[in-house]
C-alpha cells in the first residue's frame, strides 16, 4: 500500500483543494476544478477548510485555495492563510464566487498568499447567487453557478494542472500577471472600508434563545459556525464571538439561517432588518453588474425586473430553517 502511495505520487502532480462554502456555490466550483484537473493526469483532493491542516499541505506539489468573497476573502479563509507556514515557493491557485464585487479579492488574498511562500500560478472569480437575511430572492446573480461556469471551472482546473509542470521547468510566462488595480478595485474597496469599519453586525446582534434550542438532538450552528465561535458542550454554552452572542462585524448570519428551531435570531429581530429592506435596489452594485455585463464579464440569467427587490430573503423563506446546505455530490 505504501509502495503505492509513493509510486503515485512519483508519477503525477498531486493538488490539494482547500476550500470555504456556505450555500454551495464554491464547493460546486471547487469540485469542477478538481476534475479539470484530474482529466489532465493530476491526483486532486478536495476538502473543506475545517478539515485541512498545514501538514497535510505537505503531500501536494500545488494548493488551490477557494472562498467566497465577503468584502474581499471570508475571515476563517484568512485566519488560515495569515497562520500559515513558509510554503517555500509551492505554486498555488486561488479562486472565489461572489454577488456583485469580485474586485478586491484577490489584490488582497494574492498578497497574503505570496507572503506564506507560496507562488499563485493563477487565479479565477464566478459569479454566485447570494443567500443573505435581507437581501432580494432571487438576487441580481441568481442561477450561477451554471453549467458553463461549471465548464470554465473545469477548464481552469486542467490549465492549472498542465501549467504547473511547465513553470516548474522555466516557462514563467505562463504565471498570470498581477490584478490590475483599477478604479473597480478602490471604488470596491472604499465600499468594504466602510462595511467593515462598522464595528458590529449591521444585520443585528444575533442571540440564542436557550430555551427553543434543541441541543443535543440538534448540534447544528456548532458544526457550522463560520468561526467557529460556538460550543454548546460547554458549561455556560458559549454562543458567538462575545459568548452569549455575536455582532462579529462580517455580516455572517449561517447559524441563524441554519437553525431548525428559530432559537437564533437578531436584535432587532431579523424580520425587522428584512422589513426594511423591502423595495430596496442596490445602485452601486447594479451600476457594477451593468459595467460588467457590458465588458461581458457577467451573464445575466434573470432580468433585472425579476430580481426579488420586495422578497427580501427571510420573508420568501418564512418557515425554520431559513436555509439547507445542499447535499454534497460529485458535482458539487
Ligand atoms: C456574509 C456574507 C458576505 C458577503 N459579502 C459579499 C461581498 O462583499 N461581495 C460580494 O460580491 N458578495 C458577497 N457575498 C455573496 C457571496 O460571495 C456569494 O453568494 C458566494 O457565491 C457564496 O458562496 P458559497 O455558496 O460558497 O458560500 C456575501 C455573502 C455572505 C453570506
Ligand atoms: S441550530 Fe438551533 S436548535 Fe440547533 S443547536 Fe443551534 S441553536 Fe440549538
Ligand atoms: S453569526 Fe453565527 S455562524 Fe456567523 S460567526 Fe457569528 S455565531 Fe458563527
Amino acid at each position: 500500500m505504501g509502495r503505492i502511495k509513493k509510486e503515485r505520487s512519483r508519477l503525477f502532480m498531486k493538488i490539494l483543494i482547500i476550500y470555504y462554502s456556505q450555500s454551495g456555490n464554491t464547493r460546486k466550483i471547487a469540485k469542477a476544478i478538481a476534475r479539470g484537473a484530474r482529466s489532465a493526469g493530476a491526483v486532486v483532493d478536495v476538502v473543506k477548510l475545517k478539515d485541512a491542516s498545514y501538514q497535510m499541505m505537505d503531500d501536494y506539489d500545488m494548493i488551490g485555495i477557494g472562498s467566497p468573497v465577503w468584502k474581499a476573502d471570508t475571515p476563517n479563509m484568512h485566519g488560515f492563510i495569515d497562520k500559515m507556514p513558509d510554503q517555500k515557493g509551492k505554486h498555488c491557485f486561488a479562486f472565489n464566487t461572489h454577488g456583485a464585487l469580485p474586485y478586491l479579492y484577490f489584490p488582497i488574498v494574492l498578497p497574503n498568499l505570496k507572503n506564506h511562500g507560496l507562488l499563485p500560478i493563477g487565479y479565477r472569480d464566478w459569479y454566485g447567487n447570494v443567500t443573505m437575511p435581507g437581501m432580494p430572492k432571487p438576487y441580481y446573480t441568481y442561477g450561477h453557478p451554471d453549467a458553463q461556469d461549471v465548464m470554465e471551472a473545469e477548464a481552469f482546473g486542467r490549465e492549472m494542472a498542465e501549467n504547473s509542470p511547465k513553470i516548474a521547468t522555466g516557462d514563467t510566462s505562463l504565471i498570470y500577471p498581477d490584478p490590475e488595480m483599477d478604479d473597480k478595485v478602490f471604488q470596491q474597496a472604499m465600499i468594504c472600508s466602510n462595511m467593515l469599519l462598522c464595528p458590529t453586525n449591521p444585520q443585528g446582534t444575533f442571540i440564542r434563545d436557550a430555551s427553543k434550542c434543541l441541543y443535543p438532538k440538534c448540534t447544528i450552528c456548532m458544526d457550522n459556525c463560520t468561526m467557529g465561535y460556538i460550543d454548546l458542550t460547554k458549561t455556560p454554552q458559549k454562543f458567538g464571538n462575545r459568548g452569549d452572542r455575536c455582532d462579529d462585524c462580517h455580516e455572517c448570519s449561517f447559524c441563524l439561517m441554519l437553525c431548525p428551531a428559530g432559537a437564533i435570531d437578531t436584535d432587532p429581530p431579523i424580520l425587522e432588518h428584512a422589513k426594511g429592506c423591502i423595495g430596496k435596489r442596490h445602485l452601486t452594485f447594479e451600476k457594477m453588474l451593468d459595467d460588467a455585463e457590458k465588458a461581458g464579464k457577467f451573464r445575466r440569467l434573470i432580468p433585472v425586473e425579476e430580481v426579488g427587490f420586495d422578497t427580501p430573503y427571510v420573508i420568501a423563506h418564512p418557515r425554520h430553517p431559513y436555509f439547507v446546505i445542499p447535499k454534497e455530490t460529485d458535482e458539487g
